[in-house]
């Protein structure tokens, strides 16, 4: 199966979980690949050779949760852009609301981390999202617009660049904005991002994360301007993950 650039993409954050173990799931996954739909799957770092290797010629594709800006050097358990395409990784996730709080990381390190991404010929998803106090205070549009224009660089390469809308409040809690604001904030991004690169930007993938099973994968996926999801504990066992992705529905179904 081949993928053009905008097949609609289902990607699985599994975090900091996953032992040897786990990679059952990937086998699983591999065995039965939803159609029509581009999966990628991230597990954490010690397992990406053996799931490269369990991965196979499957059109599922493997990537990291993260990636250093520097190619190489003296940054003792960080792992480059580099390293992440040397053990078969296409993708990798960057500026994650988990690592914004508890890591600090800034919109300007994330640009960095893009680059890196690019530089390493990865296609970087890039997470974005407002907390709860600044979707109640009325600021959302404005939050989420800024990271989108801070956290990435000035010259697009489309084809290279997912955006993550996620909402911190929805994830890993069980909530989930209302499908109205989820539209209206993919709806937002979409216009931030042709101010930024005009016609150009229509090619970027703009995928909602947070709290996405299946009983809610259906409605949200087949959102306008949703072009997939960024899933976190639902994407940990294989059964969840491809109902998720089995969701959406194809204009021409
Ligand atoms: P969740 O996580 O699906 O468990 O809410 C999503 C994410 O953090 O990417």
């Amino acid at each position: 199966m081949t993928f053009d650039d905008f097949s609609p993409l289902i990607v699985g954050n599994w975090k900091m979980n996953g032992l040897q173990a786990a990679l059952g799931e990937i086998s699983a996954l591999c065995a039965k690949p939803a159609l029509g739909v581009e999966m990628v799957v991230c597990p954490p770092a010690t397992l990406l050779a053996s799931a490269r290797i369990r991965l196979g010629d499957s059109p599922i594709a493997l990537g990291g949760q993260d990636c250093h800006e520097k190619a190489s050097g003296p940054f003792t358990g960080s792992i480059s852009a580099e390293m992440l395409k040397d053990a078969g990784c296409l993708y990798v996730i960057v500026g994650h609301s988990e690592r914004r709080t508890l890591l600090g990381e800034t919109d300007a390190i994330v640009q960095a981390k893009v680059c890196a991404a690019w530089r390493a010929d990865l296609t970087a998803i890039v997470c974005v999202g407002e907390t709860r106090q600044q979707r109640e205070a009325g600021e959302a549009f404005a939050v989420v617009r800024e990271q989108v224009r801070r956290s990435l660089p000035p010259s697009l390469t489309p084809e290279r660049l997912v955006i993550a809308y996620e909402p911190v409040f929805a994830i890993g809690t069980g909530l989930t904005p209302t499908l109205d604001d989820i539209a209206q904030m993919h709806a937002e991004i979409r216009a931030q991002l042709h101010t930024m690169w005009g016609e150009k930007s229509t090619r970027v993938r703009i995928l909602y994360g947070g709290s996405v099973k299946p009983s809610n994968a259906g409605a949200i996926l087949n959102l306008p301007n949703v072009n997939g999801a960024l899933i976190g504990g639902a994407s940990l066992k294989a059964s969840e993950f491809l109902e998720i992705a089995a969701s959406y529905k194809h204009v021409d179904a």
